[in-house]
């Protein structure tokens, strides 16, 4: 259960961004905390020492040590996702709409125009956040991380937890995949500190986990575990104290595939583009933008992978899962 500080007035609304613009175009307040991100039920905002929440629902309930369930997510099951309005003008699509028990959350997260973003420095109280760039480009600036950078299709970065960070500019057309656990967590608003911070410390510690960005453009690429496919390492692991691994793998000749099985991690694959045919459960096709989750201990293939067919591939370890 989330603990709240005390709040002057609770508001029961039906849609929350609207309340929320209200409270801050009109009557000047300003966000202390969004909860979830990609689909607000509960925000509370502040004008000097009144606090406010804005809130959809009476109660709250985080699952932080959910069950160790795990199941199969089909491409049936997302492509059937909406599009949602989320935080800062960023539209959302769920990719593991059962969430995995609450320990996964997987968003398409796409902004149609391009220019300034409407974000503020801001953290979130997660175990692993990451941001795959998937069209278009985007600067951001992170906490002692140096100037704002730009981020272009292809390249990823891991978000360790708390770290102070600000979205200000995108590309039309603009496309990431953010992949976050636990699957619920809370945004917090920095009105303190300002991006970019004075002082450089790339290996700072934040919460046992630090700082990275992967570039596509200087990756090397080596033969992968899947035949016919070679892979570039995102290399997350050690930033994440061994919690995932995060691959793209792209397929670079037509050779039979045998089955392959992750044993006791969970896989996430989102096809980046091309199509083929996932073995696994059945058979199902793979799309481009299509996304499924399989299970530890569970036997899969691809097969008739188009040409170019290329995937993001995030490997769950069971220590993600496990109590901290
Ligand atoms: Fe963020």
């Amino acid at each position: 259960m989330k603990t709240l500080n005390q709040v002057n007035k609770t508001i029961l609304c039906d849609n929350v961004n609207d309340v929320l613009e209200h409270y801050t175009e009109n009557l000047g307040y300003r966000i202390e905390s969004i909860f979830p991100a990609d689909n607000p039920r509960e925000v509370i905002v502040f004008k000097g020492d009144t606090r406010i929440q804005l809130i959809k629902e009476e109660k709250i309930e985080i699952e932080t040590t959910p069950p160790a369930a795990q199941s199969f997510v089909s491409t049936e099951l997302n492509n059937k996702s909406p599009w949602i309005a989320g935080r800062a003008g960023m539209l959302y699509k769920d990719l593991i709409p059962d969430r995995q028990s609450g320990r996964l959350i997987a968003s398409h997260i796409k902004i149609p125009d391009g220019g300034p973003v409407a974000d503020y420095v801001h953290f979130h109280k997660i175990r692993f956040q990451m941001i795959y760039i998937y069209k278009g480009w985007v600067k951001l600036v992170y906490e002692d991380q140096g100037p704002p950078f730009i981020m272009n299709e292809g390249d990823c970065v891991l978000q360790p937890p708390e770290i102070r960070h600000q979205v200000l500019e995108c590309s039309a057309g603009f496309e990431a995949i953010e992949i976050s656990s636990p699957a619920e967590h809370i945004t917090y608003v920095d009105y303190e500190l300002t991006l970019p911070t004075s002082t450089l410390n790339a290996d700072r510690n934040f919460n046992e986990q630090s700082f990275h960005l992967h570039k596509e453009n200087i990756a090397r690429w080596a033969p992968w575990y899947i035949d016919g496919f070679e892979y570039r390492d995102v290399g997350l692991t050690s930033p994440t104290a061994g919690l995932i691994s995060v691959h793209v793998g792209r397929i670079n000749s037509q050779e039979e595939k045998q089955l392959y099985n992750q044993n006791d991690n969970l896989l996430f694959m989102f096809v980046l583009q091309g199509d083929c045919i996932l073995n696994c459960n059945g058979q199902e096709n793979l799309n481009t933008a299509s996304a499924v989750i399989i299970p530890a201990n569970t036997n899969y293939n691809l097969k008739n992978c188009s040409e170019k067919f290329e995937v993001l591939s995030v490997l769950f370890y069971p220590e993600l899962f496990s109590a901290k």
